[in-house]
């Protein structure tokens, strides 16, 4: 079973290289299943499938040949199956502060409700062993960052907030009821958020294992394009999850006669240059731009021929360990792979048995285990694509000098 993940900037071509991998994925015989997380869906355009079959199977993974589905999630039909509980309550909350039936209802969608009802099929799938192959046309980076790091903030939340807000709610609702003029949440809706975890079980163990998922960034040979592909790296680096290519899509064929094209060829070749040294030793495939859209199944899988000019896409391109826990001169270190940052975004922090790094507003929790958890990071350095942290000095020790 792999997973294979498309990411990058909104119109690089995300979708047409997820849809095109599906296509020569399951002519190699594999069955697979193209899921758009993408609400702005295009898959089904990409195909050039008629709307009325979409309508029909709204949300579901439709038969598009042979061992090839794709389904384009639809958050609302997802609610009847999963947010029975948590929908109806911040409905009716957002429905006592004034809003009406039916804003109410489409405002109760709240963000990361898709995400995590495409986790819970991608779980589901993998539990059922229901495909081979499952391919992720993502949204754009700063929605499939979320995605990336859904369950790891879940498990927080249910580990540090949710017993203790179950337990608090139990209490004062019916004192609470008498006092605030608001609905509290129900039994039910705590009920449902537990279930939903539940489904929802392993699905991060599957998206940091490497065997089982990967990463593939797609972007254009431009340099705010190359610049979001950077930070997107650096963003799936920290969450864990592996990246095992680029795809440089949009490249300008070599021979054109037009002067001004040449201009616009010239400044892709520089950029082609910069990407093979920022994601070396990662393989980059390469595909041209068409004359037209890329519309239809024969087109796809011409683009995605050319794209791997006859390798297996499903094969895991690259392996690295995103971090070690090892020793270095003696010390105790963790070492990340984590290119493209400078030292003065990122703020470390420890809690506990937690290693907390934070660069900007994304943030990553580390467990560490026992021998690191007992002492305090003394210092972080950078170091060829890796964030080197030192461990020193036991907490106990820390806090006799009053550090704490
Ligand atoms: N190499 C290419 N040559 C020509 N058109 C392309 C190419 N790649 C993508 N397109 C077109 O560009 C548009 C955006 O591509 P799409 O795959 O939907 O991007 P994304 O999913 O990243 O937003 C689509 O109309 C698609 O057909
Ligand atoms: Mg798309």
């Amino acid at each position: 079973m792999r997973v294979l993940l498309y990411a990058g900037k909104g119109g690089v071509g995300k979708t047409c290289v997820a849809g095109a991998t599906g296509i020569i994925s399951a002519k190699r015989g594999l069955k697979t299943l193209v899921m758009s997380l993408d609400p702005a869906h295009s898959l089904s355009d990409a195909f050039d499938l008629d709307l009325s079959l979409m309508d029909k199977n709204r949300g579901q993974p439709i038969d598009v040949g042979e061992n090839l589905w794709i389904q384009e999630l639809d958050v609302h039909e997802e609610i009847g199956n999963y947010w029975g509980e948590v929908h109806s309550y911040i409905s009716l909350l957002l429905n006592t502060s004034g809003i009406d039936d039916v804003l109410a209802e489409e405002l109760a969608v709240f963000p990361g409700m898709e995400e995590l009802s495409a986790l819970l099929y991608i779980n589901k799938y993998v539990n059922e062993d229901s495909y081979d192959l499952i391919i992720l046309d993502c949204a754009p980076t700063a929605e499939s960052i979320r995605f990336i790091s859904m369950p790891t903030a879940l498990e927080w939340y249910m580990k540090k907030i949710f017993r203790l807000e179950r337990k608090i709610f139990g209490v004062v609702r019916p004192v609470a009821r008498r006092v605030v003029d608001i609905p509290l949440p129900e039994d039910e809706y705590f009920a449902n958020i537990e279930s939903l975890y539940t489904s929802l079980k392993g699905v991060d163990q599957l998206l940091t294992d490497p065997e089982v998922t990967s990463v593939r960034l797609v972007t254009n040979p431009e340099k705010m394009v190359l610049r979001e592909t950077q930070r997107a790296f650096m963003f799936f680096s920290l969450h864990q999850t592996s990246i095992d290519a680029i795809v440089i899509n949009r490249v300008f064929p070599s021979q054109v006669d037009d002067n001004y094209l040449k201009v616009w060829g010239r400044n892709q070749q520089k950029y082609m240059e910069l990407a093979e040294t920022y994601f070396y030793p990662l393989p980059i495939f390469k595909a041209p731009l068409y004359d037209s859209e890329i519309l239809g199944h024969e087109k796809l899988l011409k683009f995605g021929e050319q794209l791997y000019g006859g390798e297996d896409p499903a094969q895991i391109f690259f392996k690295q360990k995103p971090y070690q826990f090892a020793k270095v001169d003696g010390q105790s270190v963790v070492k990340l792979h984590l290119p493209f940052v400078t030292k003065r975004e990122i703020d470390l922090s420890k809690i506990g048995d937690e290693l907390i790094i934070k660069i900007g507003n994304f943030k990553k929790n580390i467990v560490l285990p026992r021998a690191y958890a007992v002492l305090e990071p003394s210092r972080a350095r950078l170091e060829e694509d890796h964030l080197l942290i030192e461990f020193g000095g036991s907490s106990e020790q820390a806090q006799e000098r009053g550090e704490e």
